[in-house]
């Protein structure tokens, strides 16, 4: 099992902080927001790691993070995505280092309070195919969408008008080797980008797609509000004291 996280996009939502810097090198609490992500995977064990970068400052990372002794690593596998197509665009670049191995992808932007370890397991049980973490938010238009009939997915919609449900797909992602050849076959989504949903459902389609609910708490960073909320989160998390803040 292999792990990549992704770490493209511009981080527009987030501009004038991203103006300078990358999204993911933003603090969240007292590390940046990258080193949470990696540490999820390194305290599974998983020691090969790719990280998916692109923009201005893909050498920060390769500064902050160096070949991961830090975080116990022999070293860090690092590449570039030429302009910011999407997630599924991103996850394309990672196809050779995969080399038909199974990978956990994480969204560079995730935050989350649990283990992964059980999901892991739980998908290296599965024979073949992919398995989502979803998770019960109060804003799934923000997010993808599932759909549950009689504990199955039967759908899952990327940000839609009208949310069939309140659970959404965390950017937690097991995938076989087929994912590459199911972005092979990925078109643009109206609003331009490679959509990680659509992957999703080519395997919900074949009948390969599991799900898990994420335990604890999950977010993303990808707006100021829910940065701060990530902030806030870790903080409790550590339990700093809040009341402190006049
Ligand atoms: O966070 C979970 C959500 O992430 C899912 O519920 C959605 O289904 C999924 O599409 C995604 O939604 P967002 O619109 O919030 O994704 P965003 O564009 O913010 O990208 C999330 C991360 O993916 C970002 O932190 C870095 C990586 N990424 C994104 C793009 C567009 C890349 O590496 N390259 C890219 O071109």
């Amino acid at each position: 099992m292999k792990g990549v996280i992704l770490a493209g996009g511009l981080g527009s939502r987030l501009y004038p902080l991203t103006r300078v810097t990358n999204k993911h090198l933003l603090p969240v609490f007292n590390k940046p927001m990258i080193y949470y992500p990696l540490q999820a995977l390194v305290e599974v064990g998983i020691k090969d790691i790719l990280i998916v970068t692109g923009g201005n400052y893909a050498g920060e990372f390769l500064r902050l993070l160096g070949n991961g002794a830090e975080f116990g690593l022999k070293e860090i596998h690092y590449t570039y995505q030429v302009g910011e197509a999407g997630i599924a665009d991103a996850l394309r670049l990672a196809e050779d280092f995969a080399d038909r191995d199974r990978i956990v992808v994480i969204l560079g932007d995730n935050i989350f309070s649990t283990s992964i370890k059980k999901y892991i397991e739980k998908f290296l049980k599965q024979k073949e195919g992919a398995k989502i973490l979803i998770k019960k938010v109060k804003n799934p238009e923000k997010f993808g969408v599932v759909e549950i009939k009689n504990n199955k997915i039967v759908s899952i919609e990327e940000k839609p008008k009208k949310p069939k449900s309140n659970y959404i797909v965390t950017g937690i992602y097991m995938y076989d080797y087929r994912v590459f050849d199911f972005i092979r076959k990925l078109k643009k989504s109206k609003r331009g980008e490679y959509e990680i949903t659509d992957v999703n459902n080519m395997y919900l389609k074949a009948n390969l797609l599991t799900y898990d609910i994420l335990e604890g708490f999950w977010t993303d960073c990808g707006t100021f509000t829910s940065l701060l909320c990530a902030n806030i989160l870790v903080a409790k998390k550590l339990k700093i004291n809040l009341k402190e803040i006049q």
